[in-house]
């Protein structure tokens, strides 16, 4: 069973990820889903996970707006990926459900106290900047952290906002450095593995095939999604970035990876945000993360058709 917090900035990918989570409550308690300026600004992020808690029938789920900028750079969206509204695609309607009134940072820190140690897993989503900065306000709390299991960087598939580095690390390279340094154990889904989950079109079917509000809203997204990306890679789907983090604490069998050193670039504005990553051990530096670099990408789409089917 797994107790979590979701750091997110929606965006299609982590509002899949978020409904996979919500789709899954016999192993996943949402603890709360704290919110994150990224993808788009903070005012759409937030609300886009309400959104997505009403459309996984969950508007008791707490939603807690976090920080609004990384810690030490200006804010950099992607509004080319994921539309003006972050999930661009399907006409959406404004969420009913309120926003808590709690920071999210403030929310991490009381949870990470309240609950018993070695029990709430972070997924983060997006720029770490909530969760480096709870961090760094609440030094105490790391040590009370099960694991982070989170989406960003990129090794031999290298950079997709800048030739280095990937969007969520390259956004706050600083947050990054602070929670990769943390000490918290670490599971990382670079996109070496996400472009190994691509969206076909019989993946992309299977969803809208299931003929409920859920499932066409996820084939929109993806549809939405993939346009873009198939330009860039020229492959045949688009990844399917963040639910991979979800899916891992559902299916940790599904996916491969090495216990390694990772270190964050965070000075020369060239690679600025790189995870340099020893996957060949060619340094003595010690390991800090799982860092994954397969999948079984049929299971991963038949968990994500299976789960998104019950809601
Ligand atoms: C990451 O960046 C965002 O655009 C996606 O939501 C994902 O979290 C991929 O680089
Ligand atoms: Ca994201």
């Amino acid at each position: 069973h797994h107790k979590i917090i979701i750091d997110t900035d929606p965006g299609q990918d982590d509002a899949v990820a978020i409904l996979l989570a919500l789709a899954s409550p016999e192993e996943i308690e949402v603890l709360g889903v704290t919110v994150v300026a990224g993808n788009v600004p903070l005012a759409l992020t937030e609300k886009n996970a309400r959104i997505v808690c009403e459309l996984a029938g969950k508007p008791e789920t707490k939603v807690f707006a976090g920080c609004g900028k990384p810690m030490g750079r200006p804010l950099v969206t992607a509004e080319y990926v994921h539309g003006e509204t972050g999930l661009n695609g399907p006409q959406l309607q404004d969420p009913v459900m309120a926003l808590q009134e709690q920071h999210g940072v403030d929310f991490i820190i009381e949870t990470l106290r309240r609950e018993p140690a070695h029990t709430v897993t972070l997924c983060p989503l997006g720029p770490l900047t909530n969760i480096a900065t709870a961090f760094e306000k609440a030094p105490d709390v790391v040590a009370r952290v099960r694991q982070i299991v989170l989406m960003g960087g990129a090794y031999f598939e290298v950079g997709n906002v800048t030739p280095a580095a990937e969007f969520n690390i390259y956004v706050d390279p600083q947050a990054a450095d602070i929670v990769f340094k943390s000490g918290a154990p670490l599971v990382v889904m670079p996109l070496d593995v996400t472009h190994k989950a691509l969206t076909t079109r019989a993946r992309i079917e299977a969803f809208r095939g299931m003929g409920t509000e859920p499932g066409r809203m996820v084939a929109e997204w993806t549809d939405f999604f993939e346009r873009f990306d198939m330009q860039k890679y020229g492959s045949e789907g688009a990844p399917l970035h963040d639910p991979c983090v979800i899916a891992y604490l559902l299916r940790p069998d599904l996916f491969k990876g090495r216990h390694i050193n990772v270190e964050i670039e965070t000075q020369s504005e060239l690679t600025m945000g790189m995870t340099v990553a020893d996957w060949w051990g060619v340094t003595d530096r010690a390991p800090n993360a799982l860092f994954i670099g397969s999948l079984d990408a049929d299971g991963f789409y038949d968990l994500l058709v299976e789960r998104i089917g019950r809601l």
